[in-house]
């Protein structure tokens, strides 16, 4: 079932049935041994998929849950190898979102334990944003009894901040949201910065693209008229470009980050223009996607 959370679309499945999982990768073409994130309805359940929970990531868990956070954490015998890649953690999420949330409450009602969630969107593509966004990037994968809520925009935009919560001091894998500055006002024992595929842990490699629209996107450079051009409102849009977006805050360029790439697609623009946003809030994410979808046009320029 694809369904809404605050942050992305999420393409889920029962997290202890190896068969639903399964589809999860096919559906999406993502290479199998890539772990995904379980989703819970609250708190309660969380000693059922963690153990030896640090004392930051409790406090973490009780502060920014449901939100747009995901935990990594040493995992318990009922998680099993297909949902982590094979690693001895697993990372957990309370999505701040009252479909999923309700979705995960009826779950639990029925037996369930968790719901594994990757974004979806086909491997290395835009996150989506809206069940529409669903539907064009697997909508032809949908079989009979797939089933896709309808809960309107995510309002974040982008995906959860991954803190991994395994070793002494928290690591941020991946940054979202939930900011740095936001966890360091709420713990007292230092944070550090990792990166998703640094590290001995095992997530999508180094050298591929993620997050990339079919259009390269440029974040310097010179445009040429009939590029697209995404940059906050007080940017005046440059001769001949076409405006894609003109987010008045930092807030709202995450929102519609993904919306305007795909914009670019739909209209077929091959080149698009990314002023990035300043800052140490939510721009920090945004930068680290855009970096990400921009080395498509470093590894083109590689191959041909
Ligand atoms: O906001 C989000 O996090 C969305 C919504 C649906 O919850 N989910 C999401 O999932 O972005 P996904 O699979 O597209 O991205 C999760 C990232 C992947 O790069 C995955 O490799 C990494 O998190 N990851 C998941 N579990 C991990 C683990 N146990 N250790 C290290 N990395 C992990
Ligand atoms: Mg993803």
């Amino acid at each position: 079932m694809a369904f809404p959370t605050e942050t992305v679309y999420g393409l889920g499945a029962d997290a202890t049935n190896q068969d639903a999982v399964a589809r999860i990768y096919t559906v999406k073409g993502r290479p199998s041994g890539h772990p995904l994130i379980v989703h819970i309805a609250s708190i309660e359940q969380l000693n059922k998929w963690a153990k030896n929970i640090p004392e930051y990531a409790i406090k973490l868990a009780n502060f920014f849950w449901p939100g747009p956070m995901t935990l990594i954490l040493p995992r318990t015998e009922i998680v099993k190898g297909f949902i982590t890649g094979d690693q001895d953690n697993v990372g957990i999420r309370i999505p701040e979102h009252s479909v999923a949330l309700a979705l995960l409450k009826e779950f639990e009602v029925q037996g369930g334990l968790g719901i594994a969630a990757p974004s979806a969107n086909r491997f290395g593509k835009v996150s989506p944003t809206s069940a529409d966004d669903v539907i064009v990037e697997i909508g032809d994968q949908l079989l009979e009894f797939d089933q896709l809520l309808d809960g309107g925009t995510s309002q974040v935009g982008i995906e959860s901040t991954i803190i991994d919560c395994t070793k002494e001091n928290p690591i941020i894998l991946r940054p979202g949201a939930i900011t740095a500055e936001m966890i360091k006002r709420v713990l007292t024992i230092e944070l550090k910065q990792g990166s998703i595929s640094g590290g001995d842990l095992k997530a999508p490699g180094l050298l591929e693209s993620h997050y990339a629209p079919n259009a390269k996107v440029f974040l310097s450079g010179s445009l040429k008229p009939g590029d697209g051009f995404i940059a906050i409102e007080s940017q005046v849009t440059p001769a001949g470009a076409i405006r894609l977006a003109s987010p008045k805050d930092n807030i709202e360029f995450a929102q519609i980050l993904y919306k305007a790439l795909r914009l670019a697609d739909s209209k077929k623009i091959k080149s698009v223009f990314v002023i990035a946003p300043q800052g140490e809030d939510i721009a920090i994410a945004i930068r680290d996607r855009l970096q990400k979808c921009a080395i498509k046009n470093k590894l083109k320029e590689f191959s041909s």
